[in-house]
This record gives structure tokens, sequence and C-alpha cells, in this order.
């Protein structure tokens, strides 16, 4: 038997438009319209329920809208059919009633299939029927979108419709991952990574997909495995390397409170000279050797320049030094060893005229004043030997941000030195010892220490990727055992360098290099911080580079994911940026509250069910999704889960779990205390 679309339209009827306004209807419900389950459109289903859909037909199509509320309020009179008035008094009459939200608009195509789109134009009148859509309607609403490439789970309200997801939507332009505790955050995560690999992948090789995530408390190890690069902190190959030349200014200015005034810009020139003196540039031998010599005639001059260089207890040390490094270059760059040795006696000659030095009452040489005479045929040595090699490298190409190596503890005594030089030498006493502490911390050392193979090329290839990467498409980087006090400095020189290779890469081949950074339990890096405070602290820097990658990384292939059970605490400006939200339960007030500001008032209704949501549900709404849309995720195994069960108290109290296995749990605290004190090797 068919229907004509008029009876079929009367056989889902549900009920009447009673109230309408543009973010909002109200449907005043049949007394014969299904109560718990209905079976007049398909596959049973429960209606009325919460987030379930109603459709309204209008001239455009039917208007989809989303339940947010259901009630019984009394009406002044019964709604009845075929009764007419016979003068009995009618008494309030309880009626069912629903409030909805309209969403979009749902429109048959030439080839009679429904096609789902955002937006109402044209708004029902009053009395229009209210239809319960049909399994296939339901289907078009929930699977609606292009590129729907990923499917990342069911919609329990939809007839478990699959939930598939555009991954150029969803990762392009940042999503968040919202929830309590245990709420399945990690989960969804895991698995988004997982099943985008799985999705994408070719028959016999490795998608060309690039995930980065940040691990705070090295959850993700176990699945990732032997799927990924899996980096932390220890001395074994996968040993986390973050060296301390690739922190730029701001990174060292934060770590070590530097005071704008005097110290920011001392720290500057200090890393500028410090850069363009040092650089392991394999590649290119000559430019490495006129980077450092031009930065010894640089400073040079620079002294001279002062006035008061000549002075002999100032310059004279300043001489060795250089005397030394040169004499270092030239066993390293053993095809200058002769130029090298000709600018090393001119400064030979010029510490040993007659009357330069004196023997202090301590017993070591002092330096007298040195006439300009003596100092003039150094520098001219010098810039004869630089024109020689290919001119100077001038100060001004040296970004004192550019990560070229240096040695740390020469980088220390540089600093040091400077700060002699400065009139007010104890004003970088603090910066100098913050330093050197780091230095001297052997934990600290182990992931910021200079290694000698070490390159940025290298660390490029291992943490972001090898071409089409064949050494895996997944870093995870676990940051468990970081020291607390380097860990923020750590994740931030993580997220910077990525940023600025995506950057580079997209100058240098005009197309971006797709690349997802993951930030888990992301409130602990993207902390709020006050934006006024002069000094800025590690934690508000770490999070300005999320900021930073926030704004600019979509322009450059580089999307974030930001995990956090406390939304609350996140820094506005990157929850902004967050263009798709995968919310879990939320049953904080405030948290609650600051979601329900990041979506539209007329999605404000379906966000009630945040706290009764079940773990591994969620509400995924934003960009990704063409509308919001409750998902109950993909079911992932146990191997496939973040290792962050719950802890089973039960269990290890009584030795056994629920299939009757033992349940050991060993303590053996003197291997745990000989770890900690470093006594393990
Ligand atoms: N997709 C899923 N498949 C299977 N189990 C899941 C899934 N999602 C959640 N779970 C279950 O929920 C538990 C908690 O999930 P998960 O560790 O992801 O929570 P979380 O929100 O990350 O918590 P926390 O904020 O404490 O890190 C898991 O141990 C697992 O048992
Ligand atoms: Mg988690």
């Amino acid at each position: 038997m068919t229907f004509s679309p008029i009876e079929h339209n009367a056989s889902l009827r549900i009920g009447s438009v009673e109230f309408v306004s543009p973010d909002e209807l109200k449907v005043c419900l049949d007394l014969e319209a299904p109560d718990g389950i209905s079976a007049n459109a398909g596959i049973p289903r429960a209606f009325p329920r919460i987030n379930s859909y109603v459709l309204i037909a209008t001239e455009a199509g039917y208007i989809v809208a989303q339940v947010e509320w259901i009630a019984i309020e009394k009406t002044p009179f019964p709604k009845r059919k075929g009764f007419q008035d016979y003068g009995l008094v009618d008494l309030p009459y309880p009626t069912r009633k629903l409030r909805a939200n309209p969403l979009g608009i749902l429109k048959q195509n030439s080839n009679n299939q429904f096609e789902f789109q955002r937006g109402v134009q044209s708004f029902p009148s009053i009395g229009e029927p209210v239809l319960i859509p049909t399994d296939q309607q339901l289907q078009a609403i929930v699977e609606s979108g292009k590129n729907r490439r990923i499917k990342i789970g069911s919609s329990p309200i939809a007839g478990n419709a699959e939930v598939m997801i555009d991954p150029d939507r969803l990762f392009g332009r940042h999503l968040a991952v919202l929830g309590n505790t245990g709420s399945g955050k990690s989960c969804s995560v895991a698995g988004l990574i997982q099943w985008s690999l799985a999705a994408a992948r070719p028959k016999d090789s490795e998608p060309n997909a690039r995930f980065i995530v940040l691990d705070p408390n090295g959850e993700y190890t176990k699945v990732f495995k032997d799927k990924g690069r899996v980096f932390h902190v220890g001395s074994d190959a996968n040993s986390l390397q973050v060296p301390l030349w690739f922190w730029n200014s701001a990174e060292w200015c934060s770590f070590t409170q530097a005071s704008a005034k005097a110290q920011v810009p001392m720290l500057k020139r200090a890393l500028r000279e410090i850069r363009s003196g040092g650089g392991r540039i394999a590649s290119d031998v000559d430019l490495e050797l006129r980077r450092k010599i031009s930065s010894i005639l640089i400073s040079l001059r620079t002294q001279i320049r002062n006035g008061d260089n000549y002075e002999g207890w100032k310059f004279g040390p300043k001489l060795e030094a250089y005397k030394k490094d040169i004499e270092a270059f030239a066993r390293h760059f053993s095809g200058h060893t002769t130029t090298l040795g000709e600018i090393s006696n001119a400064i030979t000659k010029a510490l040993s005229f007659p009357h330069q030095t004196y023997i202090k009452k301590d017993g070591c040489i002092g330096y007298n004043d040195f006439p300009v005479v003596n100092i003039e045929p150094i520098e001219n040595v010098i810039e004869k030997f630089l024109t020689t090699i290919g001119g100077l490298v001038f100060q001004n190409d040296f970004n004192e941000d550019i990560p070229l190596s240096f040695n740390s503890v020469q980088f220390a005594d540089h600093i040091d030195n400077l700060a002699r030089e400065d009139s007010n030498p104890h004003f970088f006493e603090f910066l100098v010892m913050r330093i050197r502490t780091m230095l001297a911390d052997t934990h600290m050392q182990s992931i910021l220490g200079d290694t000698v193979d070490m390159t940025l090329e290298k660390w490029l290839k291992t943490y972001i990727g090898d071409n089409n990467p064949t050494n895996g498409c997944v870093t995870i980087i676990d940051l468990s055992l970081v020291p607390a006090e380097i860990v923020h400095i750590v994740t931030s020189v993580i997220s910077h360098m990525v940023f600025e290779a995506l950057q580079r890469y997209h100058k240098h081949k005009k197309t971006s290099l797709p690349t997802v950074l993951v930030m888990e339990e992301a409130h602990t890096f993207v902390k709020k911080y006050k934006e006024e405070a002069e000094n800025q602290s590690v934690s508000a820097m770490c999070c300005q580079i999320f900021e930073k990658i926030a704004r600019e990384g979509r322009k450059f292939g580089l999307g974030i994911v930001l995990s956090s059970q406390r939304p609350s605490e996140l820094s506005p400006t990157v929850l902004s940026q967050c263009n798709s939200f995968l919310l879990h339960r939320i049953s904080n007030d405030k948290d609650q509250e600051l979601v329900s500001r990041l979506v539209p008032d007329n999605l404000r209704g379906l966000l009630r069910e945040l706290p009764s949501l079940p773990s591994q549900n969620a509400i995924l709404l934003g960009w990704a999704s063409e509308l919001p849309i409750m998902v109950r995720m993909n079911d992932l195994n146990k191997s496939e889960r973040p290792h962050s069960d719950d802890p089973d108290f039960w269990n290890v109290w009584t030795g056994k779990d629920e299939c009757g296995n033992t349940v050991v749990r060993d303590v053996d605290w003197e291997k745990i205390a000989a770890d900690w004190q470093g006594r393990i090797k």
C-alpha cells in the first residue's frame, strides 16, 4: 500500500505548532501522539525524547528542530476531536508540550534523497502540523555534511545512525574535547587518532599523517608503543630531547624571570652573540667559521666603539678569551690552521707588548690599558681573513631566536662575562645563578643537555616525522617525568618548534603540511593568565604559544586538539579559536556555564544534557558537524585505550579480580628510591 504525501504526513503527525520565535518553537502534542515508543516512523524509537528531532513541513522543505524540553502543561480546555460544544464546562486539561530549537531545513533533491542544510529562512506559523521524522529522514539529518570520511561513533537518539566526520573540518580549525574526569576524553582523543589513521591508510603503507601528542600523564605510551615514536625522560634511544639552544629569547627571559629593563636586553645580546658564534652547521664549514670569527670581530669593534675598552682589567681577559677561541677553531677547522694562527699570533703580540702586563698582588697577571695602535693589527688581520672566506657575517643576520646550536656552559660563562662588564653586575646574579643551577641538574640536563649528534634537522625528522613519515605517523611526548620546573618550558619549546617548522615549510613549499598537535590535560599548559604582569611566568608564556598556534596554525596546516576537564581554567583566546567541540559529561556549574557561552543561543538547550551523559557519550558540535549531534563514540578495546583505568582498590585489597584471576601489587621501594635519586643508570 502506498500513501499520498499528505496521507504519509498525516501518519507521522505528532502535534501542532503553538508558539514560534526565531530560536524556539513550542509544540502541543496530539492526544494520540506516541508516548514512550513511537512505531509510526519505521523502526520503533523512543518518543518524545530530549535532543531528538521533529519536523515541520514548510514550502522550502521540512524544518528540523531539536527537542529541548518536554512537559505536561494545563490547557484551559481539552484538545479533542469530533466533539461539539454541548454546553459542558471544560476543566483545565493536561496536555503534553515540547519546546524545540529550529536547526535547519531538510530538502528532497532530484533523486528523491533528503539533504540537510543548516539555517532556517522561513518559519512555520501557528497550528502547522509537527511530524516525527522517518528513519530515512533521520539518517539524512544525522549523516548530513560533505566529506564524511571517518566514522567516530553512532547516534543513539537517531536510530544509531553512523556519525562520520570530515577530518579537514575537525582538525583544521582546532577541536576542544571537554568533560569531567572519567567521562571518556582520553579514549575519544586516542580513538580519533586511531580511527583517522585507519580510515586514511592506503593498502600496503602508512598514511602521510602527523599527530604529535603532548601527554602529561604518560597515558598514550601503551596505545601507540608499536605504532609511533614514543619519547620519554630517560637515557635510552627514546629519551626526550629538547636542547637548550632551541629556546627562543622569550623562553629564556621567562625562565630566568629577566627584568625588562636591564636583564632582557643583556640576555638577548648574549643569545645573539653566542648563536652567531656557535652552531654546528655541518653542511657549510666556512659559514660556521665565518660566523664565529665575525662574532669576535663584531664584539671587538663594539668594545672599541664603547670607548672605555682599552682598560686593561677588562680588555686583557677578553683578548685572552678570544685567543683561546681562535685556537679551538684552528683545531676544529683544520683547513684554516695557518690563517687562524696569524690571528692568534696578533693577539699574543698585543698581550705581550713591553709594559703591557704586571704581576698583581695575588700573583696573577694583570693588564695595563691597551694603546689603540696595538689593537688595530688584530682587527686588521681578522678582517683580512674574513674577506678570504666570504666576508663578515653581520650581527643583524642573527636573530636571538634562531635555533643555532651553542654550548650551554659557554653561554652561562658568556652571560657571566657580560654581567661583569656591566656597571651593576649584581643585577644579573640571580639570572646567572638560575641558569647555572639548571645546568647542574642532571635530571634537567638529560632533556635539555647538548648532545653532540643532535641537529635541528634530526630533531624535526624524529619529532614531526620524516618524509611520508616513514618513521611513524604519531609522536607521543611523555611529559610525565619531566621535572616540574621545566615542564612548561619544554612544552612551550616543542610547540613553538613545531609551529615554526610548519610555518617555514609553508614558506618554502607554498603549501601546508597537515599536522595535529594534541594537548592532553590542557588546563595545565593553556591556563588563563594575567596579561598585565610585568614578568610573564613560564606558564603564561607556554599558554601564549598555544594562543598563537590557535590563531595562526590553520594557515600552516597545524591543527590543535585540546583535552581538558577544567574548561573554565583554559585560556579564553584558545577556546574561542576552537571551532569544534566534543563535549563529554560536564557537571560543574562553572564549566557548564562556560561551555554554554561557546555555543549559539539556540543550541544551549542541548547542553542541558551534559551533566547526565554516560561516559563514552558526547555531543559533537561546531564546524565539524553540520548540526550538534549526540555521539556514542566507537568502542575501543582495552589495548587501544589510554592507560587511565580507575584504580582497582577492591581487586588489589582482595588480591583477585572479577574473573578470579590473582591480582598482585608488589612493592619495591628500593628500586623506586634508587631511580628517584639517580642511582640507577
Ligand atoms: N570509546 C571508548 N571505548 C571503550 N571504553 C571507553 C571509551 N570511552 C570511555 N571509555 C571508558 O571510560 C573510562 C574513562 O575514560 P577516559 O580515561 O578517556 O576518561 P578521561 O575523561 O580522559 O578522564 P581524565 O580526565 O581523568 O583523564 C575508560 O577507562 C574506559 O573504560
Ligand atoms: Mg584523560
